[in-house]
């Protein structure tokens, strides 16, 4: 599994390949050229630049600034003071804790509650953990807690503590009026069975200067070993077999069980710290983000039709079962008709008041409002192609991701595609040596959505469901020409019988094109020189990307140009005639969760739809037509659609 080079001699952030990208991006930003290698006032503007577009590009909460900060002792103790919660001593696989701090003498914005797990973690002032934090890209006054806390809010989120509405009378006066009075404050916080143990701490002195007041016993979970978290994905064209996998603290294997008693057994892995990348500095996936993932299970359930429903189960006597789920496969390659939601971006956001690492603001309501459409049952699959959880070295994220989309996830097909997020981190064999997996390199990616792919990090792969041939790649391995992956998407497209799949759709997570004003660190010109001529010659109808935050398409584009534009059918929606096929039409749909990004002021010549809203694509393929629409996920409304069609 392991990705990375152990010999990497440099901390990452002062790997020379890393540096030489970002000063690149400084000089073509700034106008100053210059072909040497930073000096030491360059290389403050590097870190400038690193860090800006750190916090641009990963949106850094003041949480997360957490870890960099120092942890002092607190000077006064209050004998008042408790932590307490409402719950057993054994926590059930999803609950919501309220967690009350009483004894509170001067209520105060400063007093914050974390959930850190395992309860043994060390939140204490960590100060030799200081270089750890570099390779984040923030360089400024360092650390910092020993371990990540899964999440904190303050307890000024109680609307009623500030003004100690919830007050006891600790000490009576002699004139019988209180003389000691203390408030109280409940914060409720959203726990899902993460397998090991949790404690809420107490701190003072806010984010910036934290100390510890008091801690709860730790918190059990009930169930370690429960199966949870199954999702399914497609293995192979036919529909006839489908990929179950789920979680569980247990290593023994389990079993699905499915159809008129059918069952098979689990093939069962892990990763470890060693299995994250890092140098000599570590990352956050090695270090300070680390939570056991415990066993991830998977299974290949066969003897399946196409386009039907059944349902399955999975579990063991020993560990117990998970709830009995209804799924339908997609249809199957070479059939009639194919109805998919594609995005990217999504990752996760909090079910409470509560801040955590790495929050996509957008998420819930995206989860949400697919969740209602496929429940009606007229949702074949699903492609969220990349930047899936962006857990990015901090591992306890991926079940919290894994529990938001269960809903999806565990009833149609859940196909992905690999994004920096995932996979990027220097001298790991990614094509960009940014830190953008925190360390994870795909490992944990690769567990937990094991798609049909040839090898291990080896990310792209094709699949065909209904009238659709879908090629899926991955941007962030080499794609350049003499490249493997360049040699398979190029034969990989070749191939495709367009009588029996009509459609061709090309997915990755890095677009070709995007007006956003991020554009110039967001798009590599390359991939338009070396991989564009590859969906012309193949006739590619349709080019989904990524990675930009907002939703955009294109006319029929080639070489920045416009082949043809679309046409206004009856209703008058956008309809380009593939029968006289132009060239691809190209749509970013990177708006499904993550902070939006804005366009720049003039949208080009090729751009003729511009969104900056929340939401995801439902798309539509028969043999001769295939429909577009992009919906809000807030309003549930089509803000966007158009039309290819051949007849
Ligand atoms: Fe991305």
């Amino acid at each position: 599994m392991k990705r990375t080079s152990k010999t990497m001699s440099l901390p990452t952030f002062f790997n020379p390949k890393f540096l030489i990208i970002f000063t690149i991006k400084i000089y073509i930003l700034s106008s100053t050229i210059s072909n040497a290698l930073p000096t030491s006032s360059s290389l403050s503007n590097v870190q400038f630049e690193a860090e800006n577009s750190h916090n641009n590009e990963h949106e850094i909460p003041l949480f997360r600034k957490l870890n960099r900060r120092h942890l002092i002792d607190c000077l006064s103790s209050n004998p008042y003071l408790q932590i307490s919660v409402n719950t057993s001593s054994r926590l059930s696989n999803e609950q919501y804790i309220n967690v009350t701090v009483s004894g509170i003498s001067r209520p105060s914005d400063k007093y914050w509650v974390a959930m850190v797990s395992p309860s043994h973690s060390s939140v204490k002032y960590c100060p030799l953990n200081t270089l750890l934090y570099k390779q984040t890209g923030d360089l400024s006054n360092l650390p910092l807690l020993c371990h990540y806390p899964v999440k904190a809010a303050f307890l000024k989120n109680d609307p009623d503590f500030l003004t100690c509405k919830k007050s006891e009378c600790k000490k009576q006066g002699a004139n019988g009026s209180c003389s000691t009075k203390t408030c109280t404050s409940s914060i409720i916080f959203h726990v899902i069975n993460i397998r090991t143990d949790i404690e809420f701490v107490l701190f003072d002195n806010g984010f910036n200067a934290p100390c510890i007041l008091k801690r709860t016993t730790p918190l059990p979970f009930a169930t370690p070993n429960k199966p949870l978290y199954g999702h399914i994905s497609s293995v192979n064209s036919a529909a006839t077999s489908m990929r179950v996998t789920w979680v569980s603290g247990s290593m023994e294997s389990q079993q699905v069980q499915y159809g008129n008693g059918k069952s098979v057994t689990s093939n069962v892995s892990t990763f470890t710290q060693d299995d994250m990348c890092g140098g000599i500095v570590k990352s956050p996936a090695e270090d300070f983000g680390w939570h056991d993932p415990g066993y991830i299970h998977t299974a290949v359930i066969t003897g399946l039709q196409a386009s039907a429903k059944f349902s399955y189960k999975y579990g063991s006597g020993a560990v117990g079962w998970s709830d009995e789920v209804q799924f339908r496969t997609p249809p199957a390659g070479g059939s009639d008709e194919l109805m998919f939601l594609a995005f990217g971006d999504m990752g996760k956001a909090p079910r409470d008041s509560t801040v955590e690492h790495y929050i996509q603001p957008g998420s819930l309501s995206v989860v949400d409002a697919m969740a209602e459409e496929v429940a009606t049952g007229k949702v074949d699959s699903i492609f969220h192609i990349g930047d899936i959880s962006y857990a990015t070295g901090f591992l306890v994220e991926w079940d919290y991701f894994l529990h938001l989309i269960t809903p999806l996830a565990s009833r149609v097909s859940y196909m992905t595609a690999i994004g920096n997020h995932e996979r990027d981190y220097a001298d790991s064999g990614s094509v960009y040596p940014t830190p953008d997996s925190g360390g994870e390199c795909g490992v944990p990616y690769e567990s937990y959505f094991q798609m049909p792919t040839s090898l291990k990090d080896k990310p792209w792969y094709s699949i065909e469901q209904g009238p659709v041939h879908f090629t899926v790649i991955s941007t962030e391995h080499k794609w350049t020409p003499g490249s493997e992956q360049y040699n398979w998407m190029k034969s990989d497209m070749a191939s495709v019988n367009r009588t029996r799949t009509p459609w061709l759709i090309f997915n990755g997570h890095r677009p070709m094109y995007t007006s956003a004003k991020s554009a110039l660190v967001s798009v590599d010109l390359l991939f338009v020189t070396f991989v564009e001529p590859l969906l012309l010659q193949n006739k590619v109808d349709l080019v989904l990307f990524g990675h930009v935050h907002n939703y955009e398409r294109t006319c029929a584009l080639y070489k920045g140009k416009c082949k043809a534009k679309p046409v206004k059918d009856a209703n008058g929606v956008d309809t380009f005639n593939n029968s006289n096929y132009a060239a691809p039409v190209q749509a970013v749909i990177g708006m499904a969760g993550f902070t939006l990004d804005e366009f720049s002021p003039i949208a080009p010549d090729w751009s003729l739809k511009r969104i900056s809203k929340f939401g995801y694509s439902r798309i539509h393929a028969k043999r001769e037509e295939l429909n577009f629409e992009f919906v809000d996920s807030n309003t549930r409304q089509i803000e966007d659609s158009f039309r290819i069609i051949k007849k």
